[in-house]
């Protein structure tokens, strides 16, 4: 995927979310649950990308080698790192800053490792990534 791809994938998610949170001002009822952030396609195996979100945070969005796909907030429990930069391996994720190992799963540090980072929901629906709003929006407090 190209940087342009990257950004056309969360300029279009960022774009759904602001008319979602338009609409949830008009008729609250009518608030859809999960986001469609883009293809699967465009997310390469044991990589990930970011989806910048409201309050200057990130929500990254990871795919593993058997093609599951998970999403975290892009913050390390442990001093922030850019989760989205480390690497996939497994169901975890190694920040690139202190090696710590994150759960793709949980979002918890494995090992010897104490702290928790927020996970967000996700599904594939007809080969795209659905993010659960509630939570992305949590996560962007
Ligand atoms: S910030 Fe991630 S291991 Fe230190």
């Amino acid at each position: 995927m190209t940087t342009a791809t990257a950004t056309t994938m969360a300029t279009a998610a960022n774009r759904k979310l602001a008319e979602q949170q338009q609409s949830s001002k008009a008729t609250p009822h009518m608030i859809a649950e999960w986001l469609d952030i883009g293809s699967v396609d465009q997310l390469p195996a044991l990589g990930a990308r970011t989806l910048p979100v409201r309050g200057g945070k990130e929500i990254a969005i990871f795919r593993t080698a058997n093609g599951a796909v998970h999403a975290l907030l892009n913050q390390c429990p442990h001093k922030q790192g850019p989760l989205s930069e480390g690497i996939v391996h497994d169901s975890s994720v190694t920040c690139p800053l202190h090696n710590w190992r994150i759960s793709l799963l949980t979002g918890e540090a494995l090992g010897e490792d104490k702290g928790c980072v927020p996970v967000i929901p996700v599904k594939i629906d007809g080969g795209r990534i659905l993010i659960g709003r509630r939570e992305a929006l949590q996560g962007m407090a």
